[in-house]
Formats: C-alpha cells, structure tokens, sequence
C-alpha cells in the first residue's frame, strides 16, 4: 500500500472505541460493516435503541441483522425511522406495493439486479438515503449470492492530496439509462439524469466522499470525452482492485442488511444459477448530494 492509503486507513484502525449499551455491535472489517444483535425489529424501537443504531450506521455503513423475522408492514415500520420511503415508478395497473422492490434471481434469469459495481439511484436528483434489503431465501446450494459493499469515504482519502484537489472542483453526470444498456426500458418509465459534485460530504457527518459510480455515472461535465473516460476509469477501478475498501456479506435466511447509500457503492454477486434467491427491498429518501 501507498502512504496515502496507510495514512487512511490507519486514521479508520485508531478511532476510539464504540460503546454500546442497548445492542451488540461487531465489525465485519476494520473499514465498512458490522453485524447488529440484541434487537428485535418486528417491535417498536425505543430512542434509545434508535440511537444507538444511528451511531453504528453513521461508523460502519452497513449493518447486518440476523435472525429476523418481519412482515412487510415490520420492514417499512424499522425504514421508517430514518425517513421518509422511496415510491417505485409502477404504471397504473400494477397492484404492487410501490413501497416494497421484490429482489428476486432463479432459472429463468437473465440478468440480476446490481450484479456489478453500483450505488442505487445516483441518476435521481435526490438519491436515497439507504436501503434495507431483508432476504428470506438465500441459494438452496447452501453458499453464493453475497453482497459486497464498498466504503466511497476511504476511497476518497486513500487518493494523494494532489488528486483529491483536482476532483474536489469537478461534476459528473449520472445517466438512469446505463443500467438498461442492451435492453429496452418500459415505455412509461421516465429516466432520471441529473448532475452531481464528483466529491461530496455526507449530510450527517460532513465526511467526505468519492460519488461516481459505473452503474450510472456517464462523465464528467468539466473535462474532454478522453480525459473524462480515463478519469472516470481509474476512479472506477479504486474499488474492485483494493479489496481492503469493501466486506462481503454473507446472507442467512432472514437477514436484514442496511447500507448507507450516500457513502458505498454494492455488488450482488450472481454466483449460483440456476438457483433462486429471493428478498424485498426498502428504501428510504434521500437528499440533494452536495460539495
Ligand atoms: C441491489 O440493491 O443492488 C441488490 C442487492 C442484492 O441483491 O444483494
């Protein structure tokens, strides 16, 4: 590793301890993730719960709930806390819950949802603030379909100061059509397109971060077509070539992970065709990314 990203991931390795007093928290790695127990989320959170889960997410990103038992209405109760939900775009005669996103793979795939590189829904002019993905069927073959996550704050910091000063004045164009690329979108759906810094802070902690991403970032506003495409792949390349930036969570039945949309970007790792997998999404509503 390079000065840049010792001296980043040693400031994450020496933060003080957490304390905890209503769950139990233990990190998947010393960079992004942890796993929650000591709490039920079929039942009402008291603000003490509430806070605490608060703090885990604001230091580790993702939190991973085992063990859950929850109803539709017990998901959307827990997503609410932390916001207002996100509505799908459905047409009129689909009887769905806008609320809920059926998160499903089989034999009859053939492409998967997130199965790359990605954060959700960066072409909106509002992305969301997170989403809590609850899976009740993992692969029947006992093991694949994991999630990766990726801590975008550390990918910022482990750049030279040199490289982070460049980024920090430039824009970037996230396009809802790169997800469709060799497929025909819905003729209702309306795509979304919208322009965001290349660098910005987290609404709750004022961290910084890198947010571009390849599931939706087309290029970047203030460079040339080449300058931008060199750019905007070696900023893509951060993530799947240091593998100390992302943890890999494994799904039990009935799990909840919660990953913080605004600082991560996921990959839903398609590793076990034919088998099935199958969970609901929730997400939450976000807030204009901002410098
Ligand atoms: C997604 O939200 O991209 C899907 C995540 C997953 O299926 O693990």
């Amino acid at each position: 590793m390079d000065q840049f990203t010792l001296a980043a991931a040693e400031r994450l390795t020496t933060r003080p301890p957490e304390n905890y007093g209503q769950i139990s928290v233990r990190s998947l790695t010393p960079v992004i993730g942890a796993e929650v127990s000591g709490i039920d989320l079929s039942q009402k959170l008291s603000e003490e719960q509430l806070a605490e889960i608060r703090h885990a997410f604001l230091t580790h990103h993702v939190l991973v709930f085992r063990d859950q038992q929850l109803s539709p209405e017990d998901h959307k109760r827990f997503a609410r806390y932390f916001g207002e939900l996100r509505r799908a775009q459905r047409s009129e005669d689909d009887d769905r819950d806008p609320e809920v996103l059926d998160i499903r793979a089989d034999q009859n795939s053939t492409f998967v949802d997130g199965n790359d590189w990605h954060t959700d829904g960066t072409a909106d002019a509002e992305p969301s603030l997170g989403s809590m993905l609850y899976l009740t069927e993992p692969p029947a073959i006992g093991s694949g379909g994991d999630t990766m996550f990726a801590n975008m704050h550390l990918a910022y910091e482990m750049l030279s100061p040199a490289m982070r000063g460049f980024l920090d004045g430039l824009t970037a164009i996230h396009d809802g059509l790169v997800p469709w690329q060799g497929y025909q979108p819905p003729a209702d759906y309306v795509v979304p397109k919208s322009e965001h810094p290349v660098v910005v802070r987290h609404p709750d902690t004022g961290r910084k971060l890198l947010f571009v991403n390849p599931g939706f970032t087309t290029h970047i506003v203030q460079l040339s077509a080449e300058e931008s495409r060199a750019l905007l792949d070696l900023l893509f390349g951060l993530v799947p070539t240091k593998p100390f930036l992302s943890c890999r969570v494994r799904w039990e039945p009935n799990t909840l992970v919660f990953w913080d949309n605004r600082c991560t970007q996921h990959h839903a790792i398609w590793d076990y065709y034919p088998h099935a997998r199958y969970g609901q999404r929730v997400s939450i509503n976000g807030t204009r990314p901002t410098a």
